[in-house]
């Protein structure tokens, strides 16, 4: 079978990878994809390009899709490839807005009791700054809509939040996605990611993961894409795990079913291990980059097969096993990342990494046949190995080997977690 596989960054390549290990799946391309993607054909259409998408998916056999970015997932690249009598991997535009509305998402928490933090939504910027004169600091900021991820600001005094308000909804930083803002409670407590499989009634969690989002080592710095994860997180405990099922994961698919959205596909749970208990702290209608890079690679069960599950509503008859041990993933970037870079720069990859680690390509190009760098994170580096210690410094030893001018990284990544385990 031929399958597309939309989008272009480290997360489809660790997707493209883990499909590319079903003999069922004779050809991958990958919608645009990026130079380093070798087991991908990668052709010219961007995640976007909707009509691009769909005219090349019915032009060339394509059995199956997998729309892996948000937003293609918003602006209803499943639908349309449905329509063309494509199956897909992914939710449609209507269960996708739990990504691409932070004031549906919100609401919708609020209507079916899912803890989340509190808060309130506003379209005017006088009637946001009269609420924040009542109001007690830290506070969180949150632009409506997509926003690449930037859209939230977490506020330490009344003038970053006034500055923070104008930005967002009359400077119009992130567009149109400030038209509504949400403001809300400021939550502390240790981060998990959870990303689940759903068929839209049973839901499967995968490995609980750790995003480290700050550029700088001891998280510090300007927020990135995510320099590196580990997984399991050793915060999500079997008891807050049984928490998250009863209290969020099965509540969110009855409300989305509820509300006609039902969501099939890769639900993430951004969650706050708060002391009282899990809240949301947002959703994505997708896989997480750089959670995926670590999640998958512990994946025993064939990928394809528990993807065709969620579309067909079959995945409660799937034994979905995982393998056992930890993994790391260290993300190589360009110098400069989050903000300005250089990029066109040869990228040397080992052969045989060491220590059996995996290469996911995130931002790289074929430059007269040879690989350069072409992007902030550049690659993500993955040990897996029986204890998580042993997974981060595989990882790292693993990640010198991979060669590029201006490479950037932290150097912490790990840490954290070790230390919550006593490591
Ligand atoms: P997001 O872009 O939604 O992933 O948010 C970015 C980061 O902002 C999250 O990973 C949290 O660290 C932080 N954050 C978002 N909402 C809150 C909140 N209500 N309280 C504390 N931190 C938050
Ligand atoms: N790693 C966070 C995200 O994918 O949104």
């Amino acid at each position: 079978m031929n399958i597309i596989v939309i989008g272009s960054g480290g997360r489809e390549h660790a997707i493209i990878k883990k499909l590319a290990e079903n003999p069922e799946i004779t050809k991958i391309y990958a919608l645009p994809g990026n130079g380093g993607m070798k087991e991908a054909e990668c052709v010219p259409v961007s995640a976007k390009d909707l009509d691009g998408i769909v005219e090349f998916a019915k032009t060339h056999d394509i059995g199956f899709a997998v729309v892996a970015p948000d937003d293609p997932l918003v602006l209803g690249c499943v639908d349309r490839l449905e329509e063309a009598d494509i199956p897909c991997f992914g939710p449609r535009a209507n269960a996708a807005i739990i990504e691409g509305s932070k004031v549906f998402s919100k609401n919708l928490m609020k209507k079916y009791g899912i803890p989340t933090a509190a808060y309130e939504v506003f379209d005017d910027p006088a009637a946001a700054r009269a609420y924040l004169d009542t109001a007690s600091f830290p506070i969180v900021i949150k632009a409506d809509g997509l926003a690449l991820g930037k859209g939230v600001l977490i506020c330490a005094d009344r003038s970053e939040a006034d500055a923070a308000l104008s930005e967002i909804m009359e400077t119009k930083i992130f567009g149109e996605s400030g038209n509504h803002v949400v403001i809300e409670e400021f939550l502390t407590g240790p981060e998990v990611s959870v990303l689940a499989f759903t068929d839209g009634e049973t839901v499967v969690p995968m490995i609980s993961s750790m995003d480290h989002k700050r550029a700088g080592d001891g998280d510090t710095g300007l927020n990135t894409g995510g320099m590196g994860t580990v997984a399991p997180n050793p915060y999500y405990t079997e008891e807050v795990a049984e928490r998250c099922m009863n209290e969020i994961f099965l509540p969110t698919i009855r409300a989305m079913n509820a509300e006609g959205r039902t969501f099939k596909g890769c639900l993430y749970f951004g969650l706050m291990i708060t002391k009282d208990g899990p809240k949301v702290i947002e959703y994505n209608c997708r896989f997480g980059d750089p959670e995926t890079q670590v999640v998958l690679p512990l994946l025993e069960t064939d990928l394809f097969t528990i993807m065709k599950a969620t579309r067909a509503g079959t995945l409660s008859s799937l034994d979905i096993r995982w393998k056992k041990g930890a993994a790391c993933c260290v993300i190589l970037a360009s110098a400069g990342y989050p903000k300005k870079y250089e990029s066109g720069f040869p990228l040397i990859l080992p052969e045989q990494p060491k220590h059996g680690a995996q290469i996911f390509v995130a931002g790289a190009k074929l430059k007269d046949g040879v690989l350069v760098t072409g992007g902030g994170r550049v690659v993500g580096v993955t040990a897996v190995a029986p204890t998580l210690a042993e997974a981060v410094k595989n990882a790292y030893e693993a990640a010198e080997d991979v060669k590029f001018e201006n490479r950037t990284m932290r150097h912490d990544i790990g840490a954290r977690a070790l230390a919550c385990k006593g490591e």
